[in-house]
């Protein structure tokens, strides 16, 4: 669930970083029960609401983009919020499709930078 006091999601669940930006590979999609994967037009996002932790997704991505919240590197942090949000903009995808590239062509500093501009933009 999102603590609007918090600014982050505070139950347990997966989060896809920044390898997916640009990268999309949608492996991951195929694995989970629940179906809690969100495409959006250059990576993929997971409902933290949906998500039942089973940690079936993380080994199936071959750019290492996933990770459960609690493992999650500092540096990837601000996905928690994109994620969350986003998840709840983009419509869902169940079928593994062709990636965009075989690993993200983006710095994590630039794939945060358009991760957090697919929020902004949501707010506008
Ligand atoms: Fe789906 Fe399980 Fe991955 Fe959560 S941890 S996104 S439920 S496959
Ligand atoms: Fe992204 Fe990896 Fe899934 S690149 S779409 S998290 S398989």
């Amino acid at each position: 669930m999102y603590n609007t006091l918090l600014g982050i999601n505070t139950s347990m669940s997966f989060v896809i970083g920044s390898p997916c930006v640009g990268c999309k590979d949608t492996k991951c999609v195929e694995v989970c029960p629940v179906d809690c994967f969100y495409e959006g037009p250059d990576m993929l996002v997971i409902n933290p609401d949906e998500c039942i932790d089973c940690a079936l997704c993380e080994p199936e991505c071959p750019v290492d983009a996933i990770w459960s919240d609690d493992e999650l590197p500092p540096e990837q942090i601000p996905f928690i919020e994109i994620n969350t949000r986003m998840a709840d903009i983009w419509p869902n995808i169940t079928e593994t499709k062709e990636p965009m590239a075989h690993a993200s062509p983006y710095s994590l500093e630039e794939a945060i930078v358009i991760g957090e501009k697919h929020v902004e933009d949501e707010e506008q």
